[in-house]
């Protein structure tokens, strides 16, 4: 960390335990952009677990939720989906709520039985099977885009390499028009962003881009539905038996989920990778002699890195939590970022080690019925960037601070910048 960083740190934490508890408001994305959310989370934690926050009444309020910040209580709830639903209907699975009008059905954000048939229909794109036969050209691809990358000069990481690479994947996945790829990138942030956040500036204009998202898809689908034999996700939604009839909107909703799914998580554990190893040398050098590491540093950026900072709930029924009464209909954020870093279920949590015994036991891919479907896919390419960095680059220079997203959903960079000595 540089001295200007660890200033802001315990600025940040000053004010934290100067904030009284009911007027926490950890979903502001303000706290994300700044990075400067670590004590909140760390201070309900010890005093007030499963939080209430009223909601601010501002005009673009998410209005009141309640936050659960503990490893145990995360795991409880996300494993109770009898009781704490996903369905887009009533909201989904973010605290901004699906606009009434533009409800967009996807499997996330659905709860059984339809969810299970639909997550099913899906599933094989990531079985041990396809992923054996990605590999390769998963490789072929890194390979490439790393052998392109400037010498001495400083280049932005995110755009030149994060990007590019889970970008080409899911071009690769949807079998998508090569040179038409970043069109994925593009409606992925926009799918995610908050409006004024830079990338839009309306729900009107997010609504017409995916539209054209819809339209673009709808022509690939029409291409592939006669053609039987294809391996790629959009032959599978069109040939499946739960999925083939789907609305329009649903058939967009499950290609946004796709998309987000496997590209801003894949891209910021790719960055987040990077600037955790920049940050710990002990770590890197630890790396460098025993390039064998790889393998457990994976799961530990992935830990580290948190990329979606919560999933949200809605109560079917009144619940009791940790003491407090969780009224039907209420809203609950999982926040992932905050179990990760539960000092009463992973040692040390907050320090950033490659070579924990436990590298998998965190929350990032969440927990039961909806746990990530590409968990394995997602590691398996970090595996891949790792290891080819390790054969060419002896060094990656950090040059300075990231820019991080304005959300507090995807916990991201926009940028970080980075120089490759000659
Ligand atoms: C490091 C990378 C990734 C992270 C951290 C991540 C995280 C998550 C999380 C937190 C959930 C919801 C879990 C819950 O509600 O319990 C989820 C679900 C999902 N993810 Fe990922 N994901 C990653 C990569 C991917 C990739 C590469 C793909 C696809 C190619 C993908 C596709 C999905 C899908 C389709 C779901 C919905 C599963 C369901 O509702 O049953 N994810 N992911």
């Amino acid at each position: 960390m540089s001295d200007g960083s660890i200033d802001l740190a315990k600025d940040a934490r000053a004010k934290a335990y100067a904030t009284p508890l009911e007027d926490f408001n950890v979903a502001d994305p303000e706290l994300f952009r700044t990075d400067s959310f670590w004590p909140y989370f760390e201070r309900l934690r010890k005093e007030d677990p499963v939080h209430y926050f009223a909601g601010t009444g501002e005009e673009d309020d998410i209005g009141p939720y309640w936050s659960v910040t503990r490893y145990k209580d995360i795991m409880e709830v996300d494993t109770t989906h009898q009781v704490f639903s996903s369905d887009a209907h009533l909201g989904g699975i973010t605290l901004r709520n699906f606009d009434e009008d533009f409800v967009l059905p996807m499997f996330i954000a659905m709860d059984p039985p339809k969810h299970d048939v639909q997550r099913k229909t899906v599933s094989p794109i990531v079985s041990p099977h396809n992923l054996a036969l990605l590999e390769g050209t998963i490789r072929e691809r890194v390979g490439q885009i790393f052998d392109a990358l400037p010498r001495g000069e400083t280049f932005d990481w995110v755009d030149k390499v994060s990007i590019e690479l889970t970008t080409q994947m899911l071009a690769t996945l949807f079998d998508f028009p090569w040179e038409e790829r970043r069109k994925l990138t593009r409606w992925s942030d926009v799918t995610t962003a908050v409006p004024g956040s830079g990338i839009i500036d309306t729900e009107e204009q997010r609504r017409e881009e995916l539209l054209e998202c819809l339209a673009y898809f709808t022509e690939l689908w029409n291409q592939r539905v006669n053609t039987h034999g294809g391996n790629d996700l959009i032959s599978m939604l069109a040939h499946g038996e739960a999925t083939r009839n789907m609305e329009p909107f649903e058939y967009l909703g499950n290609i946004l989920l796709l998309i987000v799914g496997g590209n801003d998580t894949t891209r910021n554990s790719i960055t987040g990778g990077l600037l955790a190893l920049s940050q710990n040398p002990d770590q890197e050098a630890k790396l460098r002699a025993n390039p064998d590491l790889v393998t457990s540093m994976v799961p530990e950026i992935i830990r580290w890195q948190t990329p979606l900072a919560y999933m949200r709930r809605t109560a079917l029924q009144d619940y009791e939590l940790a003491g407090k009464t969780i009224r039907k209909g209420d809203k609950v954020a999982m926040w992932y970022v905050s179990g990760n870093r539960d000092e009463t279920e992973i040692e040390n949590p907050n320090a950033f080690i490659i070579d924990r015994p436990r590298p998998r036991q965190h929350l990032s891919f969440g927990f039961g019925i909806h746990r990530c479907v590409g968990n394995r896919l997602a590691e398996l390419q970090l595996k891949i960037v790792w290891e080819e960095i390790l054969k060419r680059f002896p060094k990656i220079e950090v040059m300075g601070e990231p820019r991080r997203v304005y959300s507090s959903f995807v916990k991201g960079y926009e940028t970080l910048p980075v120089r490759i000595p000659v």
